[in-house]
């Protein structure tokens, strides 16, 4: 039985709101909570972790109706979300128009992964919050999950705030799916098997190829590539778009500056905008101003030379 203390839920929903961070218990580990329609509290999930790399986050939902503000379900998608949430099952899904989230939280792709999670604490926190949340778990980057508060407090040095709903019943990470029309194809095996899900729709679901696996997310064939080539650490030529970082840059159309201080925070939380805007003004190249390799720069750096790749 877990005993919910609606006073603990109000202070958390309340650090939320204004943008901090706080660690709260669902069904499979304890998550790292985040307003993920706040770039700058997105952000702060990153370097609290340590995360050197951003990937999309998974992004927790009160319930069916909050998830379909934010995204375009299929039948197929409904019938799975109606299936097994409240559950330890991620979606992922395209974004609908007008959704706000922040880029950082699906870190520039057009989909992003949803789920309900079965845990009354995170529930009451997603609808007093009254916003989605954006939650890895909460553990620095190469540590063990947390299934427990106290691991989580652990971890961080007591640093985070968390809202404690005692152990968590699963351990293991959700289970998640990818739908491709008719197809749906497991992204990540969690704590909801695979075979639970093909018994109980009748439908196979597919492993996804070797290679895909979660271990190596921001490696999934869908990670954001502008269609415009681009080359890094460098100067603009002329005609080539520029994405600029501290000193002062050109102030025409074909210009953006990551963060005209060289605070790389700013430069994180403007990175996926500010590619999306150059792409679309149809140059046919991007040149990236060199960006320090320190704090946030190694994610930052880290998405730039993935988008920079050469593509098959
Ligand atoms: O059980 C869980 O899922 C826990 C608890 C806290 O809910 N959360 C969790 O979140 O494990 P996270 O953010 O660590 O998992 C994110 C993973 C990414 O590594 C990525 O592989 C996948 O979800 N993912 C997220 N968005 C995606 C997208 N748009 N396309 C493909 N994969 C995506
Ligand atoms: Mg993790």
């Amino acid at each position: 039985m877990t005993v919910i203390d609606h006073q603990a839920i109000e202070d958390a929903a309340a650090l939320l709101r204004a943008g901090q961070l706080c660690a709260f218990p669902t069904e499979t580990v304890y998550g790292l909570g985040a307003d993920a329609t706040d770039p700058d509290a997105v952000l702060s999930i990153y370097e609290t972790k340590g995360r050197p790399r951003f990937n999309p986050l998974i992004v927790h939902c009160a319930d069916l109706a909050m998830a379909e503000r934010l995204a375009n379900f299929s039948p197929l998608a409904r019938r799975l979300a109606e299936a097994f949430w409240p559950g330890p099952l991620s979606l992922v899904l395209p974004l609908r128009p007008g959704h706000g989230l922040a880029d950082v939280a699906t870190a520039g792709l057009d989909t992003v992964a949803l789920r309900v999670p079965d845990h009354p604490v995170a529930l009451a926190l997603l609808r007093a919050a009254d916003r989605p949340l954006a939650a890895p778990s909460a553990n620095p980057s190469g540590k063990l999950s947390p299934t427990t508060a106290e691991q989580v407090r652990k971890g961080f040095g007591g640093a985070v705030p968390v809202l404690d709903g005692g152990p968590c019943k699963s351990g293991v990470e959700s289970t998640i799916l990818a739908i491709d029309g008719d197809r749906i194809v497991q992204l990540r095996a969690g704590a909801l098997a695979r075979s639970e899900i093909e018994t109980r729709l009748g439908l196979p679901v597919e492993q996804a190829a070797e290679g895909a696996a979660i271990s190596a997310p921001g490696m999934l064939l869908s990670h954001y590539a502008p269609n415009a080539n681009m080359r890094l650490n460098t100067a603009p030529m002329p005609g080539e778009a520029y994405l600029a970082f501290g000193a002062p840059a050109p102030h025409n159309s074909l210009v953006r500056n990551l963060s005209e201080t060289g605070d790389l925070h700013e430069a994180a939380r403007n990175l996926f905008s500010m590619l999306h805007e150059l792409d679309a003004t149809g140059a046919p190249m991007i040149a990236v101003a060199p960006i320090p390799e320190t704090g946030l720069g190694e994610a930052i750096n880290d998405r730039l030379r993935r988008a920079a790749a050469p593509r098959n």
